[in-house]
C-alpha cells in the first residue's frame, strides 16, 4: 500500500508495534504479523541477541544452512559450512570437492594479510612543506595510538607503515595518510577505524600547532578503512594429469578436448566482461556461501573481489587454467579481508559452530578454505557448461522450488522427482504434470 508519509519515532517504538505498523502497509497484514512471529527464536534470549544484531529487527529471515563435505585442502579434509538460497551451489561444491579430493585435492597458500587505511585530507600548503615534517607527524600518530595498538602487537599485528600520499594531481590540494595494517585473526575494521580516526585528530593537532603549518588550511575530509585490500591475497589451484577418463562425464569429448574446451571457457571470461562478470558470480557463489556461515561480511569480500578483478584496468575472470604438457591446472588468486575472531564469528551461534566444524582455523585458513569453495563452484560451472549445459542440472536442483510454488504435496513431490529423473524440468512442464496427477 502506497503510503509517502514520513515515519517518525520508529526505532522508539516495541517491537510488536514496529510490526503491527508494518504489517498495517501489506495487503495481508494479518499475515505478515503472524509471518514474523513465526520466525522468532523460541528463546528469548536467542531472539534478544539476534534482534540486536541490528536495528528495527522484526523477525529472522531463514536461510539455509548447509554443508559440502569432501573438501580436501593442503591435505586437511574439510567439511564446508554454506549459507545460500541457490539450490545448486552447495551440490556444485560437493560434486567439485569429491572430485579433487580423488586427484590429491586443493593446494593453497595466503600470499599477503595486509589491510588499507586511508584519513583524506585537503591542504593548500603544498606537498613540499608537508612532506619535510611528515616524519615528526608519523612518530606522533604512533605514540597517540598505542592505547589501541598494544593489544593488537601482543598478538603480533599492528601498524605496518604510514605514508603521505600525494594526490593533487587528481584533485587541487588533495592528500592522504594511507596506512597498512596487520590484523592478524580478525578482520579489522574497528581496529583500522579507530586507528585513522587517531591519525587524523594528530594530524589536525600537528596543523595547528605547528609555526610553519598553521599558516595553511588543513581540512580533513574522512578516515575510513578500504575493502580493497590487493595484498590480502590467497592463492588456491587444483592440477591433475590429462589422460582419458580423468575429467569428462561422458563419452563425448576426450580428455584433451575437454580442458582444452574448459580452458577456452575461462579464456574468455578473461577477455569478455560479460562473461567474465558471470563467471565470476560463480566463484563467488560458494566464497559467500562460507563467508555467510562463518559470520565474515560478504559485501567487503565481493567489493574486494571485483574491484581486484579489474586491477588491470578490464574487469576480468579472478581464475585461470594452465594447460603444461600433460597437467592441467586450474587456478584463483582472490583477496579477502576475514576474521575468525571478533565480529560476528563468535556471537552468532551458527557461526561459531562453524568455525569449530572447520577445526577453529586462523584468518589465513579460513581465505584459504573459502577461496576453495570458490574454485570448487567455478570449476562445477564451467565443466557444465562447457559440457551438457547447466540447466539441467540447475532444474534438476530447482524442481523442489518449483513443486513448492505449485504447492505440491509429499505424495505429489515424490512422483514428480521419479517422473523428472528422464524429463526436462521447466515450470510449464511441472504445472502440465500436476494437472495430469490431480485429475
Ligand atoms: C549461477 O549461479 C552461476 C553460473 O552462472 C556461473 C557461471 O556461469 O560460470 C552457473
Amino acid at each position: 500500500m502506497k503510503n509517502n508519509s514520513i515515519t517518525s519515532g520508529f526505532s522508539r517504538l516495541d517491537k510488536d508495534q514496529k510490526i503491527n505498523l508494518v504489517s498495517s502497509r501489506v495487503p495481508e497484514s494479518g499475515l505478515f504479523g503472524k509471518t514474523l512471529l513465526e520466525t522468532q527464536h523460541r528463546d528469548p534470549r536467542a531472539q534478544k541477541l539476534y534482534d540486536e544484531f541490528s536495528e528495527n529487527t522484526l523477525g529472522n529471515y531463514f536461510f539455509p544452512y548447509g554443508v559440502a563435505p569432501n573438501f580436501l585442502i593442503n591435505g586437511t579434509m574439510y567439511m564446508l559450512p554454506m549459507v545460500i538460497e541457490e539450490s545448486s551451489v552447495v551440490a556444485a561444491a560437493s560434486g567439485a570437492a569429491k572430485f579433487w579430493a580423488e586427484r590429491g585435492g586443493f593446494h593453497s597458500e595466503v600470499i599477503g594479510l595486509e589491510k588499507i587505511g586511508q584519513v583524506h585530507f585537503t591542504w593548500n600548503g603544498g606537498y613540499q612543506l608537508l612532506n619535510k615534517l611528515f616524519p615528526e607527524v608519523r612518530k606522533q600518530m604512533l605514540e597517540n595510538t598505542s592505547r589501541i595498538t598494544s593489544n593488537m602487537m601482543k598478538r603480533g599485528g599492528g601498524i605496518l607503515s604510514i605514508e603521505l600520499v600525494d594526490l593533487t594531481c587528481k584533485i587541487p590540494d588533495y592528500y592522504q595518510v594511507k596506512a597498512t595494517f596487520d590484523t592478524r585473526d580478525s578482520m579489522g575494521a574497528n581496529f583500522i577505524n579507530s586507528c585513522l580516526e587517531e591519525f587524523a585528530d594528530t594530524l589536525r593537532e600537528f596543523a595547528a600547532g605547528n609555526a610553519e603549518l598553521s599558516a595553511f588550511k588543513l581540512n580533513v575530509i574522512m578516515s575510513i578503512l578500504s575493502n580493497y585490500t590487493p595484498n590480502c591475497l590467497v592463492r588456491t589451484w587444483v592440477e591433475s594429469e590429462i589422460k582419458e577418463g580423468a575429467h569428462t562425464y561422458d563419452d563425448f569429448y576426450t580428455d584433451r578436448e575437454f580442458v582444452e574446451r574448459f580452458q577456452m571457457g575461462v579464456h574468455i571470461a578473461q577477455v569478455d566482461r560479460h562473461r567474465a562478470t558471470t563467471h565470476n558470480k560463480g566463484i563467488y557463489n560458494g566464497i559467500d556461501a562460507v563467508v555467510l556461515a562463518t559470520g565474515n561480511d560478504f559485501r567487503a569480500v565481493e567489493a574486494c573481489g571485483h574491484a581486484y578483478a579489474s586491477r588491470n584496468g578490464e574487469y576480468s575472470s579472478l581464475s585461470r587454467v594452465e594447460i603444461e604438457g600433460n597437467t592441467f591446472r586450474f587456478m584463483l588468486e582472490v583477496p579477502m579481508a576475514l576474521g575468525t575472531v571478533g565480529g560476528l564469528t563468535h556471537l552468532h551461534p551458527l557461526a561459531k559452530l562453524s568455525l569449530q566444524l572447520l577445526g577453529d582455523p586462523s584468518a589465513p585458513e579460513l581465505m584459504m578454505i573459502a577461496s576453495a569453495a570458490g574454485l570448487a563452484n567455478n570449476y562445477s560451472a564451467v565443466k557444465s557448461l562447457v559440457t551438457k549445459g547447466i540447466q539441467k542440472g540447475h532444474m534438476k536442483m530447482h524442481l523442489l522450488n518449483i513443486l513448492n510454488v505449485y504447492l505440491a504435496t509429499e505424495d505429489e513431490k515424490k512422483q514428480a522427482v521419479v517422473y523428472f529423473k528422464h524429463e526436462k524440468v521447466s515450470h510449464s512442464a511441472v504445472s502440465s504434470f500436476l494437472e495430469s496427477i490431480r485429475h
